[in-house]
């Protein structure tokens, strides 16, 4: 939720062009702002560009032009380990974990960028946050439900005690069940004062959860505004969401 009284973006892109290709832009002109303390979810359908976009933020896809900015400092060209030390914390899609380490190891990692002496600080407070985690450090991750992997890729970015978590459909294979108890889990953290932006495939539980939301189509942003209206919106659900409504919702 937005922090009372804060209103400055945290986050935003201007006229943000990238690609994997220099002839091939994916993201075609991005003006995507998030506020303090927000929690943005980005929708879109697949090959929209969700995942370049936010993979562009943080440091992982070439910007063609445009700008990145964070807390009000142009971070376009920063390569993303900086990005991280600057308190840009991004999960993707895939790969966020290593599977063949430990829990322990996938912290300890993560906290390398960190001062050598706020290192065991730091994964105590994930394990206390993340009791399931705590629990048995040395598990290996591959082991791990998949609900539990993406606990663990998102307190390997929380790590560095972020002012932005971007997280790229962390809800991808797991059951309903587990999508509701990491939202939950994503809501808590957004609840503590993490400006969060939230990549989902999963609309109608994304804008129960977010603040705000952005529709991403054809690597432009195609409608953005408050999450709940948006879900109660059937033609922006028809047109950009694949909902297929059957009722009349007008007069409800
Ligand atoms: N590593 C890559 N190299 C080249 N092209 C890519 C790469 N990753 C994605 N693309 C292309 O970029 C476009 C946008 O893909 P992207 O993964 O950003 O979409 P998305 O909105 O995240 O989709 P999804 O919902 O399926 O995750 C697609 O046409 C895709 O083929
Ligand atoms: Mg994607």
């Amino acid at each position: 939720m937005t922090a009372a009284g804060s209103n400055s973006p945290v986050l935003s892109t201007q006229a943000l062009v990238a690609g994997y290709e220099r002839d091939l832009p994916i993201v075609r002109g991005v003006d995507f702002s998030v506020q303090t303390g927000d929690f943005v979810v980005l929708l879109g359908p697949n090959g929209a560009g969700k995942s370049t976009l936010v993979k562009t933020i943080a440091g992982l896809v070439p910007v063609h032009s445009g700008t990145v900015l964070l807390g009000g400092a142009d971070i376009t060209a920063m390569p993303s380990h900086e990005k991280i030390r600057h308190g840009l914390a991004f999960v993707p899609q895939t790969e966020n974990i290593f599977a063949t380490l430990t829990i322990h190891e996938n912290l300890q990692i993560a906290a390398n960028v960190l001062p050598k002496e706020r290192r065991n600080d730091r994964i105590g407070a994930l394990y206390a946050m993340f009791p399931d985690l705590g629990s048995r450090p040395s598990h290996r991750a591959g082991q791990l439900s998949g609900g539990q992997r993406q606990m663990l890729a998102v307190a390997r970015a929380l790590v560095v005690e972020p002012s932005v978590l971007i997280l790229d459909e962390p809800s991808a294979g797991l059951s309903p069940k587990i999508v509701s108890e990491v939202f939950d889990r994503i809501a808590a953290i957004n609840d503590a004062g993490v400006t969060t932006v939230l990549v989902e495939q999963n609309v109608k539980a994304a804008l129960a959860i977010a603040d705000r939301a952005v529709i991403l189509v054809e690597g432009l942003v195609a409608h953005e505004g408050v999450a709940s209206q948006l879900a109660d919106d059937p033609i922006v659900a028809e047109l950009y969401l694949g909902v297929r409504h059957t009722k009349n919702p007008v007069s409800s």
